[in-house]
């Protein structure tokens, strides 16, 4: 392998003492902790796990944690008024609803319905617009890409002047990441394409990335080929290719493919992200630094 190896395992672990470390500091300078409510609605298996792993990672960094669980029934009024009562909550920092919800609630009243002061997941209008405009307007950058843009940082990859291709327009990862590039400031100002479904040469784009930060949700997409000698390669997808049994716990577990053909992209790139283990780990850390960012905010020392 001759690629440096992005291991968002160990970069986790690294801004997670930092958080820790700080969360104490307020403690006891200020007497408060950052609150983070999770409303998790029904029992998807897959939201189930991901809110439990929030809950684990705040109670771990000494958060005020509030698990709220509603039936999968529960109207969207009375989802709405729980979420003014968090909205009006002084203990609550960050409000999560966790995606995806029932079919009968509409998602994006829900979101709108967060207080854009609370919305640690950076998907309220209001912080969109914040993100676009930058600098000091930014409040909450979006998780995922947050994390991408950690890993590319504290790989030591200078940003300014890159080339920087973005695969994939969602608005939870491509749309907010371009963005992001393009600012002002440390880890940015970057030079970015964002390519998709509709581009006509993908391949010519990705040849000319210094960065090439991949979310397009399909499993090898971006070939060897295609990736220019010594770049930086963010895989963000995580797509299930089909099963396994665990040599730990002798249980079935999904065989999990990125977006990019890692074996053979790792003998060209200079640095790269492993899937599963490089972005998926800093998702969760970023939520924690945005409720914490929230309770600075509040106290004045952001
Ligand atoms: N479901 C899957 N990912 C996310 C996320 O980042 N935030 C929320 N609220 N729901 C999700």
């Amino acid at each position: 392998m001759t690629a440096k190896l992005i291991n968002g395992t160990e970069i986790r672990e690294e801004i997670l003492k930092e958080i820790e470390a700080e969360v104490k500091e307020i403690k006891e300078k200020h007497g408060k902790v950052p609150g983070l409510v999770t409303i998790l609605v029904g029992e998807n298996p897959a939201s189930v796990s991901y809110v439990t792993l929030k809950i684990q990672t705040a109670h771990r960094l000494g958060f005020h944690e509030v698990q709220d669980s509603q039936p999968g029934d529960i109207s969207e009024e009375a989802l709405l008024a729980l979420i003014d009562k968090y909205n009006k909550d002084d203990a609550i920092n960050g409000i999560l609803v966790q995606l995806p919800l029932p079919k009968h609630i509409d998602e994006k009243k829900v979101i709108n319905a967060i207080d854009p002061d609370k919305d640690v997941d950076g998907f309220h209008p209001v912080n969109v617009g914040r993100l676009m405009i930058g600098g000091s307007e930014l409040k909450f950058p979006p998780c995922t890409p947050a994390g991408i843009q950690e890993l590319i940082v504290r790989t030591g990859v200078e940003t300014s002047g890159a080339e920087v291709v973005v695969v994939g327009r969602s608005n939870i990862v491509g749309k907010p990441i371009a963005n992001m590039m393009l600012q002002k400031g440390k880890g940015a100002n970057s030079t970015v394409t964002l390519v998709h479904t509709g581009t006509k040469d993908l391949e010519g784009h990705c040849k000319r990335a210094d960065i090439l930060i991949v979310a397009a949700g399909v499993p090898g997409l971006v070939k060897p080929e295609w990736i220019k000698p010594g770049a930086c390669v963010i895989d963000v997808g995580v797509n299930r290719v089909g099963e396994k049994i665990s040599e730990k716990t002798g249980k079935k577990v999904a065989i999990l493919r990125g977006d990019v053909d890692f074996d053979a992209a790792k003998e060209i790139a200079g640095s790269i992200t492993p899937v599963p283990g490089g972005v998926g780990p800093m998702t969760i850390t970023m939520l924690m630094k945005n409720t914490l960012k929230s309770l600075k905010v509040k106290l004045g020392i952001a």
